[in-house]
């Protein structure tokens, strides 16, 4: 991992994901029934189907017209940005193009292990994190913006249990995390907050 720490990530290489499957998983109230968070997982990689329903259903578009997503925020402001680190790099999910961009420069390598302080964190394939853009809060207050960030956070991470539960895989979401640490690494800028963090992965005795 090598850092700038200048603020301001450098994305190139849209990494395309293939189109979410909308249909199957569990019944939503199965999925409910099975919500649960794990902190072991095997380590197997996602396959990018996976991974493209995941993020979709985390945040991704599902009302083209208006560009609306998956997760409802305050104000419509769609400050949460879903940034994605595995063993092959760290990304931002852009949910109107449904693409991955792959943040350069700034940050490369393997970061999971900054994505929290648990020991299980980097063996989970995919670390999410939640990072609320301030300056698309309009003139919220200090304390709304606080309070609005992390409740839209929290719907993501729902999104996330909820598929996660309804295809088997394991997940805990996690608020223990180094921002300052991590924040650096994802050359974030002082307009972003990281709320939340998510571990998403196949559970430690399923390899498959
Ligand atoms: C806002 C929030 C922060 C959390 N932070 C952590 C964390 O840092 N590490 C962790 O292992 N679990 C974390 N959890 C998961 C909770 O410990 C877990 O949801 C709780 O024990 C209930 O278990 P369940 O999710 O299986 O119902 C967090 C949950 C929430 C909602």
């Amino acid at each position: 991992m090598k850092t700038k720490g200048t603020g301001q990530p450098q994305e190139t290489e849209p990494v395309k994901l293939p189109p979410p499957e909308t249909a199957g998983g569990l019944s939503l109230m199965q999925a409910l029934q099975e919500r649960h968070s794990t902190r072991t997982f095997s380590g197997t990689p996602l396959p990018p189907q996976l991974l493209s329903n995941l993020l979709w259903a985390a945040g991704g578009v599902n009302r083209p017209d208006a560009g609306l997503r998956t997760a409802p925020s305050a104000h419509d402001w769609r400050e949460i940005d879903v940034y994605v680190t595995t063993a092959e790099g760290a990304y931002r999910y852009a949910p109107p193009t449904h693409m991955l961009m792959r943040l350069d420069g700034a940050v490369s390598g393997d970061i999971r292990y900054l994505t929290g302080v648990q020991d299980f964190v980097p063996t989970a394939p995919v670390n999410l994190v939640y990072v609320a853009d301030l300056d698309r809060m309009g003139e919220a207050g200090t304390e709304d913006k606080a309070f609005y960030s992390a409740s839209d956070a929290g719907f993501i991470a729902q999104n996330v249990y909820l598929y996660c539960a309804s295809v088997g895989l394991a997940v805990v979401v996690r608020g223990l995390v180094d921002r300052d640490a991590l924040g650096t690494a994802l050359a974030l800028g002082r307009h972003q907050r990281i709320i939340l963090t998510q571990s998403v992965g196949y559970p430690a005795d399923d390899a498959s």
